[in-house]
């Protein structure tokens, strides 16, 4: 059924003209995604000079990220530029758990947007949550960064629009292309609020950080015509804590805790890897040969070396609704020439996996 993108535009112009009065001015926060983008270009058509398109710089965003998203918006909203990547990066520095990690992020976001807003003199702030980021909220599936309770919303005074909080990603997409965004935004793979906090998976430290941030360059780059829904990659560090063979697989388990989806609710367990896949088995199906629960993410070797500290998974999904997900098919040649790439770039990588299991029973994050 094709859908009718004026009737949903028509519906958010007429839930915000009655707010319209109350608001004074209002900050609209881009992070260059395309729901963040699509609900600042709404605002901006209701609220006109009364609204101010930010871009927090939060130290976790891809490199180069803040300047490519002002250009590519020039024509449709000013955007100014906030570097709060210092104060980021040193709090959340040696925080190793999730949801601690995903919290503080929150904190930190909404306390820097309460200073631009009170900068600006504006009391509201736009943002572009979607209905997945709800439903898997209160399902308990993450804590997503940027939907927040009534308690949260009185603890940082600010007052918040959420134009496309009905709506499902191609609803966004939709609407995006309607109201004239530039294509490679409309078609964009999303990226988490927190952004590569929940890709430096365990311990963060800046070292571990800034090499996320170059192999998301990398896989951006030579997975970007494959199709894919999302595709990126995570690191963590080499540390085997068990290891076994069943009738030639050979595996290893990580110290690192990833999270998986268990009966639409959130659980952690450690990555498997996968050392050799038997000739008799399909490497899409072997995570079928693991307990799921309690290693949500089965990933299988693509190129091992002798020296090196860091474990670089790659991952890639198939989704419409990002609530369920299937594993993005590489050929080997493929996966071998991604690998060599990043080897060839990285001297402390030591391992690169790819991820074969879908959503549920693992997430399309780690963490
Ligand atoms: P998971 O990992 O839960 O992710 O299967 C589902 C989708 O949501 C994205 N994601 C987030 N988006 N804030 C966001 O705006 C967040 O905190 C967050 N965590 C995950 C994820 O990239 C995927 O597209």
């Amino acid at each position: 059924m094709s859908l009718d993108v004026s009737a949903i535009l028509n519906r958010i112009y007429e839930s915000f003209q009655s707010l319209r009065k109350e608001i004074d001015c209002a900050i609209a926060c881009i992070s260059g995604g395309v729901d963040s983008t699509t609900s600042a270009v709404v605002a901006k058509k209701v609220l006109s000079d009364k609204l101010y398109g930010v871009f927090i710089d939060t130290g976790f965003m891809r490199a180069g990220e803040g300047v490519r998203v002002k250009e590519a918006l020039r024509s449709l909203i000013d955007i100014e530029i906030y570097d709060f990547s210092e104060e980021f990066i040193s709090r959340v520095e040696g925080l190793e758990d999730a949801e601690e990690k995903r919290k503080m992020f929150r904190d930190l976001f909404y306390t820097a947007v309460k200073r631009i807003a009170s900068e600006k003199g504006c009391s509201w702030v736009v943002q572009g949550t979607i209905k997945a980021d709800i439903v898997e909220t209160v399902g308990g599936v993450k804590t997503q960064h940027n939907v927040l309770t009534e308690e949260l919303l009185k603890r940082y005074g600010i007052r918040v629009i959420e134009p496309l909080a009905d709506l499902y990603k191609h609803e966004v997409r939709a609407l995006a292309k309607y109201l004239g965004l530039p294509s490679w935004l409309v078609n964009r793979q999303p990226f988490p609020g927190p952004g590569l906090l929940v890709r430096v998976v365990g311990r963060v430290y800046r070292e571990k950080l800034e090499l996320v941030r170059r192999l998301t360059t990398v896989v951006e780059e030579k997975l970007g015509d494959k199709g894919f829904s999302q595709w990126f990659p995570a690191v963590w560090e080499y540390n085997v804590v068990a290891s076994g063979e069943r009738d030639g697989l050979v595996y290893e388990v990580h110290g690192v805790r990833v999270t998986g989806v268990t009966s639409g609710k959130r659980n952690y367990g450690y990555p498997a890897i996968v050392r050799k896949v038997p000739a008799n088995k399909d490497m899409y199906s072997i995570h079928r040969e693991f307990d799921t629960v309690t290693h949500p993410h089965v990933l299988v070797e693509v190129e091992h070396r002798g020296t090196g500290e860091f474990v670089v998974a790659i991952r890639a999904v198939i989704t419409q609704d990002f609530m369920t997900a299937e594993v993005g098919r590489l050929s080997p040649d493929e996966l071998r020439s991604l690998a060599k790439e990043i080897m060839d770039l990285e001297p402390k990588v030591k391992m690169v996996v790819y991820d074969v299991t879908p959503k549920p029973p693992a997430t399309i994050e780690y963490e």
